[in-house]
């Protein structure tokens, strides 16, 4: 049974929510749905065509103890950080920041002709690195990997394999893959997972469904969370289907949440809110930078 394809078992349409400064977001999960994503923490989709939506954006805040990854699907998200680092994360572009030990920074979403339209998801760190040097990744839409079936599919490769492709994104703890699909009408797509890692899928755009117990279609802005088993199954309904398929391996350790850090007692909150208010939250003088 394990490596049967897998089911859906829980279904998230998304809860409209205000972050950051003010800006209107849609949140498919987050601290209440722990551990059932370990080891994603939390996905957000953000965007708006109007720009009252997001202007007010992320000022200065910390992180702690995660990997957050910032994908903007439209429009342009400028980052900085209290260490001098800064920069664009445009059109198909990618962020994967990791906080580690500590890093304060802010993302502000700018105002364009398109709309804006991305992801953030929260990964979380084993224990053994939630101290570890911070450090970037930025990747461009030409860095990352576009796989052409016959069948009309592209696959965006961020982290993970696809086929014979491996995505720009390597050596993250929890051995991450992050794929960005289209399917064509009525395509079938099948990617293998590897049994005991946990999988979700958000659907961008179109419609489709998943083999296994629960058929019914997963609808645009939804997320779907797989069950136990081998590979994930999907078929696109009949105007296509674009979504995000995510998977990593569960860390099966405990998880204190504080706003944007989390760490694994609730004595590290407290020393991280400790240092936040006695300026010694930032351990290290600068963070990596991998462009
Ligand atoms: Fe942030």
């Amino acid at each position: 049974m394990t490596n049967s394809v897998r089911s859906i078992v829980r279904r998230f349409p998304g809860v409209p929510t205000l972050e950051g400064a003010g800006v209107r977001l849609r949140r498919s999960f987050s601290n209440n749905e722990v551990p059932l994503f370990d080891p994603f923490l939390l996905l957000d989709r953000f965007g708006s065509a109007d720009p009252a939506d997001y202007l007010a954006g992320f000022p200065w805040h910390p992180h702690r103890g995660i990997e957050t990854v910032t994908y903007v699907l439209e429009g342009r998200v400028e980052h900085g950080d209290t260490l001098g680092n800064s920069g664009v994360i445009g059109a198909g572009d990618v962020q994967w920041m990791n906080s580690g030990s500590g890093i304060i920074h802010q993302e502000m979403p700018q105002r364009t002709e398109s709309p804006l339209s991305g992801f953030q998801l929260w990964v979380n760190l084993p224990a053994a690195e939630k101290m570890s040097s911070p450090a970037y990744r930025g990747l461009g839409a030409a860095d990352l990997p576009v796989v052409r079936a016959d069948t009309g599919a592209e696959v965006r490769v961020v982290a993970g394999v696809h086929g014979s492709v491996e995505g720009p994104v390597r050596g993250i703890p929890v051995d991450p893959s992050y794929l960005d699909v289209r399917l064509t009408p009525e395509e079938l797509f099948e990617s293998p997972v590897p049994s005991g890692y946990t999988v979700f899928a958000h659907a961008i755009d179109g419609a489709g469904s998943a083999d296994g117990d629960d058929i019914r279609p997963i609808a645009p802005g939804e997320t779907v969370l797989f069950g136990a088993g081998g590979p994930v199954r999907l078929r696109a309904g009949d105007r296509g289907m674009r979504f995000l398929l995510v998977s990593g391996r569960p860390l099966h350790e405990p998880v204190a949440w504080y706003g944007p850090i989390v760490m694994n007692t609730p004595a590290q909150l407290t020393e991280a809110v400790r240092e936040l208010r006695s300026g010694a939250f930032v351990k290290d003088p600068r963070p990596v930078v991998e462009e």
